[in-house]
Parts: C-alpha cells; sequence; structure tokens
C-alpha cells in the first residue's frame, strides 16, 4: 500500500477501505496527462525560483523518462499505489531522492486530478471531432453519388412523399454537423487551466499560472480556486454531447436495421460488418448497428450518473467526484469506437436502387402531387384532396399505383385528368419539382452539397499549443 500520506496516522488503513478507496485501476489511463501537467508545473516552479533551475531540470527529465517507461511497458503501473499521482511521485522520489520530493511544492491532488481529467477530456473533445468530420465526409460521398436516387420518404413510418438517398443522408449531415459544432463550443470553454488551485483556496508560494496554463496550451487559469477544483461542468457538457451523438447515430442505425431487413432490401450491409447465426445458416444480421444502438444507454447512463453525483457536492472537493472517472472513460471509448465502426459500415454499404424506387413508386406518395396538380388545374385544395382520397381507395381496390390507371379511369373520378396528369406524378416529377432550399430537389441539394463541401473544407484551426483559433 504506497500512499502520500499517514503522518497524522497511527493506524494502517483497513485492506477493504484502501481498496475501496483508491483510483489506481482506472486513472493510471491519464498518466500522459498526469505527468505533462507535473512537467509544467515543475517548469512554472523553477522559473519563479520556487525550485533551483537544476532541480527543476533534473524533476522534468525523469518524468519524461517515466513516462517512455510507461509507454513502452518497461515500467508497469501496479495496484500497489493509491492512484496514477502517487505512482508517479513514488518512482521519482525512487529514482531522484530529496529532489523527487520537491514535485508536489504548492499543489494538491486536488487541483493536479482537476487538470488531468480536463487534460484528458480536452483530448477527447479533438478526438471525437475528427470522427465526426470523417462520418461527414462519408456521407457527403453518398450524397454526391445519389442526388438521383429516389426513395420513399416516410412519417409515422408509412411511405409519405418521394425523396433522394442524397436528401434522406443530408439530415444526418446536419445532425453530426451540430455535434462537431458542440465540440467546439466545450472546448472554449472548458479551456482554463485549474492548476494553482490547490487544494481549495490557492497557495502561499507564488505560482506563475499564466505559465502553466500556457504551457498547456490553455487560453489562461481558472478564476476562482474553489470552483477550480470542483467544477466538472465542462465532463458533463462533453457527456451531454456524446449522448446526443450516441442518440443520433441509434437512429440512423435504426434505419439501417429497417433498410436492411427482408422486407425491404433498400441496403445490403457488407459481409465485413456483418455477423451470421449459429443455428440459421441463411443470416446476415446488422450487429454492428443493433449495437451502436444499444451502446447509446451506456452513455446517457455515464451522462445520468454524473449529474447525479455531482448535484449534491458541496464545495469544495470532495471524494464522490472521483466516480467521474470510469462511466466517462467508458462513455468515450464508446462514442469513439462507434462513430468509426458506423462510420465503416457506412462507406461499405450498398445501395439496392430499383427497391428503393419500387417502393417509392408503389406506395401512393405522389398522391399529394396529384393533389397539387388538380389544383393547377383550378380544383380548390380541399375538394382535391377528397378526389385524391377516392382515387387512391379505387388504385388499392384495382391493385394499382395512380400512373398505371388508363385516362378513362382517372376522367370518370375526376374530369379534370388530362393526359399530362402521368408526367405530373411520376416519381422524377415529384422530386425534381420540390426546390426550395433544403427539399429533396436535386437542384436545390446540389446548393447544399456545395455548402457543406465549403464547410468541410474549413480547418478547425488548433496551432502546436492545442489552441484553437
Ligand atoms: N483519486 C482522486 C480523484 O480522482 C484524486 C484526488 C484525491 N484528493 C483527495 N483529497 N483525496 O478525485
Amino acid at each position: 500500500m504506497a500512499q502520500l500520506w499517514g503522518g497524522r496516522f497511527t493506524k494502517e488503513t483497513d485492506k477493504l477501505v484502501y481498496n475501496f478507496n483508491a483510483s489506481i485501476g482506472f486513472d493510471r489511463k491519464f498518466y500522459k496527462q498526469d505527468i505533462e501537467g507535473s512537467i509544467a508545473h515543475v517548469i512554472m516552479l523553477g522559473k519563479v525560483g520556487i525550485l533551483t533551475k537544476q532541480e527543476s531540470d533534473a524533476i522534468v527529465e525523469c518524468l519524461k523518462q517515466i513516462e517512455e517507461e510507461v509507454t513502452a511497458g518497461k515500467l508497469v503501473i501496479t495496484d500497489e499505489y493509491e492512484d496514477i499521482h502517487s505512482f508517479v511521485e513514488a518512482n521519482l522520489i525512487d529514482r531522484l531522492g530529496d529532489t523527487g520530493k520537491k514535485l508536489h511544492t504548492g499543489r494538491s491532488r486536488n487541483d493536479q486530478v482537476a487538470l488531468d481529467m480536463r487534460l484528458y477530456t480536452r483530448l477527447q473533445v479533438l478526438e471525437v471531432d475528427a470522427l465526426l468530420k470523417e462520418l461527414l465526409q462519408t456521407i457527403l460521398k453518398i450524397m454526391e453519388e445519389h442526388l438521383d436516387t429516389i426513395m420513399p420518404g416516410f412519417t409515422h413510418l408509412q411511405k409519405a412523399q418521394p425523396i433522394t438517398l442524397a436528401h434522406h443522408m443530408g439530415a444526418y449531415f446536419e445532425m453530426f454537423k451540430r455535434d462537431r459544432d458542440r465540440m467546439h463550443d466545450i472546448y472554449k470553454r472548458m479551456n482554463y487551466c485549474p492548476l494553482g488551485s490547490g487544494a481549495l483556496a490557492g497557495t502561499t508560494y507564488p505560482l506563475d499560472r499564466d505559465l502553466t496554463a500556457d504551457l498547456m496550451g490553455f487560453y489562461g487559469p481558472t478564476l476562482n480556486s474553489m470552483d477550480g477544483v470542483s467544477d466538472r461542468d465542462y465532463l458533463i457538457e462533453f457527456l451531454s454531447a456524446c449522448a446526443t451523438i450516441m442518440m443520433h447515430l441509434s437512429r440512423f442505425s435504426e434505419e439501417v436495421i429497417i433498410w436492411n431487413s427482408n422486407e425491404y432490401q433498400f441496403v445490403e450491409i457488407d459481409d465485413a460488418y456483418s455477423t451470421g447465426s449459429s443455428i440459421m445458416p441463411q443470416k446476415k444480421n446488422p450487429d454492428i448497428a443493433e449495437l451502436v444502438r444499444g451502446k447509446t444507454g451506456r452513455v446517457y447512463g455515464a451522462l445520468l450518473s454524473l449529474l447525479t453525483t455531482m448535484k449534491g457536492i458541496p464545495l469544495a472537493y470532495n471524494k464522490d467526484m472521483q466516480e467521474d472517472k470510469e462511466l466517462s472513460f467508458d462513455a468515450m471509448d464508446t462514442v469513439k469506437g462507434c462513430i468509426a465502426l458506423f462510420n465503416g459500415m457506412l462507406a461499405t454499404m450498398k445501395f439496392n436502387k430499383e427497391r428503393m424506387y419500387a417502393s417509392a413508386n408503389g406506395g401512393f406518395t405522389n398522391a399529394t402531387d396529384a393533389a397539387d396538380y388538380l389544383v393547377n388545374k383550378g380544383v380548390p385544395f380541399r375538394d382535391a384532396h377528397g378526389i385524391i382520397g377516392r382515387l387512391v381507395l379505387y388504385c388499392i381496390d384495382q391493385e394499382k399505383a395512380i400512373d398505371e390507371l388508363t385516362l378513362e379511369e382517372l376522367k370518370a373520378i375526376s374530369p379534370v385528368f388530362e393526359q399530362d396528369i402521368y408526367d405530373a406524378v411520376s416519381m422524377e416529377t415529384c422530386v425534381n419539382k420540390r426546390l426550395t432550399i433544403g427539399a429533396p430537389g436535386p437542384d436545390a441539394m446540389k446548393q447544399v452539397i456545395e455548402i457543406e463541401k465549403q464547410y468541410l473544407l474549413q480547418e478547425w484551426e488548433i496551432d502546436e499549443n492545442y489552441l484553437i483559433k
């Protein structure tokens, strides 16, 4: 049991208490961030003269060495330490003796862990953003290839009006674009450095908090030390944005599952992204989409868990906050894995244009356009609606589509119908005439695709200090 404290204790910690309290099992995940924070802290201590230049240099060198060894697998982070902070400090002291003991000058584990979690989350924000960008690129490619691929659009999961695959995909483009925006927003709000907050009340050492903040690419130091150690808003915001990403992926997954079903056959998921059944040889299941849908619950769980953990915590640090890690780490890995896998599945998925077209054509998705045709010939809309309703009933009875009726049959329902009705209700006309911006008409979609292309060309700029311009 290696602990950083114990001076005022007369008894050993009970073993069960030690295990219950320890966080090394999960906070080892941010050893790099812990070391990065310590390096910045020690450089600053050296600059302001709290440590000598030699001491500061020696500690920085040794911390880098420890990081390299851990990364190379030469130094193993074992459970004998209470947390990652103790592990790093103990190893430093082993190697540097008294100089190593100066690392923690003017610092508490409270501001240390607040920093580590923030650095780790900031990295996740960047990674999620990059993965979303890749997904958007895949979606845009499908949009460009399927401007004229007609399919039914649904409301209530009932065929409604014809749209194009480009248009349907465009809806998801908007969703994931907003998800990226949320990442950028979170980054801006979270990018302040809590180190220097001490346990809760700052410190009496003349720390240069601007320098530490600057060394780690933060915009500046946090402005209240109690908030600095106890703020987890950025993590809640990040988990909330992740929950929204998962909600979007889950809806998309649900559609892929429906489209891939034997009844629809709108798409075929690539063999590499499908799985079989142990008993039914004919099966090819959309397990990836189902798992993404399923894992959404885990990410929601992490958000709800942290909100609940935080709601009763008085200022400032309380040990409850150690619970911010495990479920958040799980959610971060889950979201990144799901975006990447979904992207792979989408990029390799085949779209069955014929099935989509036939489905749109066979479901009276042109009924609204048929009514509009009558309106254009002078019939009031409400009457036109009634006439087309009767027409649909007749079609169902005859098992025919509107454009499969003869002109005589049409005229028997309304004398207003002329030969030009066939062109007016063709799938192509129904789609092509929808030209207001945001609608599925290919000419409108081309304008949107141009806007999205420009959007994807813009870099979310980060300089070597991670600062977003
Ligand atoms: N493992 C702790 C956490 O994750 C580190 C901070 C410990 N601070 C303390 N006062 N016990 O929050």
